[in-house]
């Protein structure tokens, strides 16, 4: 009897290996990071700040937020400096902390390492990046915009601040071993091909992935870009994204091009930065502050290529205080 308890653990314990063996040993099938050096010039750097400032808003992840002041911008003088926490409060299968992408954090990282980072989800010491960080998108981008964003990365003020280290629930921790893959990047469409352009930039901005329902595991569980996906802060209130398909009534059909622009662009940094928002008034996690620094043509095209989505009818209360 006891032979076969014995013989029964051995069996257990082996299979317990053999399966963290295929999540640790094969995945993430992402190729090493390679020799790459991205040059510093001015315009890869003025195009980088652009993008991760404006458009692909790392700066809006990767800082902490002044969550008392209107679409809760960064907190000052710690722009890239990491510490944003998404937590299990907040319906994350873990507690994951953004990490710092000053040079204060990425000082030994080569350029190889950075664009896989971005581009794969796979970090210099190959732990996978939990999805939040939207590289998936990022990696369907062009090469060129990637490098720009790493150059800018080299020469933005160093945060030396320390900031926690992610924890990533099972079974979600394994799962997300197999999400990393190699990059295909893709050239950047011609502002001449309006739609085309703006599909590219609402990629790279992130639009989909905060105006599409999803899963737990980030995955779409509603119509594209028709909304109500749902962000808890816990004790402060619960917003839901709102429906940007051209449904007349419930999306933004009646919503003109130059109104849309101007949406955006009314909403300046500088009055952002100052709004105090009491608590139970209707505040919002779409980084208005952000995307108010795109030009009007970028805006432009992303209007554009949303008037060709779908229309769907879906009401969205896009605001609970909690
Ligand atoms: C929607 C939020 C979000 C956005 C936008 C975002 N990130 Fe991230 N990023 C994260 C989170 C969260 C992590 C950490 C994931 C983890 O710990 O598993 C991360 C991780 C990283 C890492 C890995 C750092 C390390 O120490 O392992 C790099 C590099 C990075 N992001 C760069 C960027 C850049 C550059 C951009 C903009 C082009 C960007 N991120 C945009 C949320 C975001
Ligand atoms: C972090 C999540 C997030 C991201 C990223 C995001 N949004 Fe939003 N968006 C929201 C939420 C939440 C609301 C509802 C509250 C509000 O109006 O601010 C909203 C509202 C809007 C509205 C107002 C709709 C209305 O009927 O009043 C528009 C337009 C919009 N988003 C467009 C965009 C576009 C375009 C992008 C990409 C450039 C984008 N959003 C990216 C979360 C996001």
């Amino acid at each position: 009897m006891r032979k076969w308890i014995v013989a029964g653990i051995g069996v257990v314990a082996a299979a317990v290996v053999a399966v963290w063996g295929v999540f640790y040993g094969i995945f993430p099938m992402v190729s090493d990071p390679g020799t790459i050096t991205v040059e510093r010039s001015i315009d890869r750097i003025t195009r980088g700040q652009y993008l991760a400032n404006n458009v692909m808003v790392c700066v809006d992840c990767h800082t902490v937020r002044e969550v008392d002041l209107y679409s809760m911008p960064p907190a000052r003088s710690l722009e890239f400096g990491g510490g944003l926490a998404f937590t299990r409060e907040m319906g994350v299968p873990g507690n994951v902390v953004s990490p710092n992408i000053s040079p204060g954090a990425l000082r030994e990282w080569s350029d190889g390492e950075v664009v896989r980072a971005i581009a794969s989800g796979v970090s210099r010491d190959g732990r996978v990046l939990f999805p939040i960080m939207p590289y998936h998108a990022y990696g369907t981008l062009d090469r060129e915009d990637i490098y720009a964003v790493v150059a800018y990365l080299r020469v933005i003020p160093p945060v030396n601040r320390p900031v926690a280290k992610s924890k990533v629930d099972f079974p979600m921790n394994l799962i997300m071993r197999t999400l990393p893959r190699d990059p295909s990047f893709h050239t950047r469409p011609h502002l001449r091909d309006p739609v085309a352009y703006g599909r590219y930039l609402a990629t790279a901005a992130g639009c989909p992935d905060c105006h599409t329902r999803r899963d737990a595991q980030g995955r779409p569980s509603g119509p594209m870009l028709a909304g109500g996906q749902e962000f808890l802060y816990p004790e402060r209130f619960l917003a839901r994204s709102a429906n940007i398909t051209p449904d007349a009534e419930t999306g933004i059909g009646n919503l003109t091009k130059e109104a849309f622009i101007a949406r955006f662009k009314s909403r300046t940094d500088a009055d952002y930065r100052q709004m105090a928002v009491a608590r139970g008034r209707p505040q919002t996690l779409m980084p208005w502050w952000a995307y108010s620094g795109m030009t009007a043509e970028d805006l432009g095209a992303i209007y554009d290529y949303l008037r060709t989505v779908p229309a769907v009818k879906n009401k969205v209360v896009t605001f609970e205080p909690r």
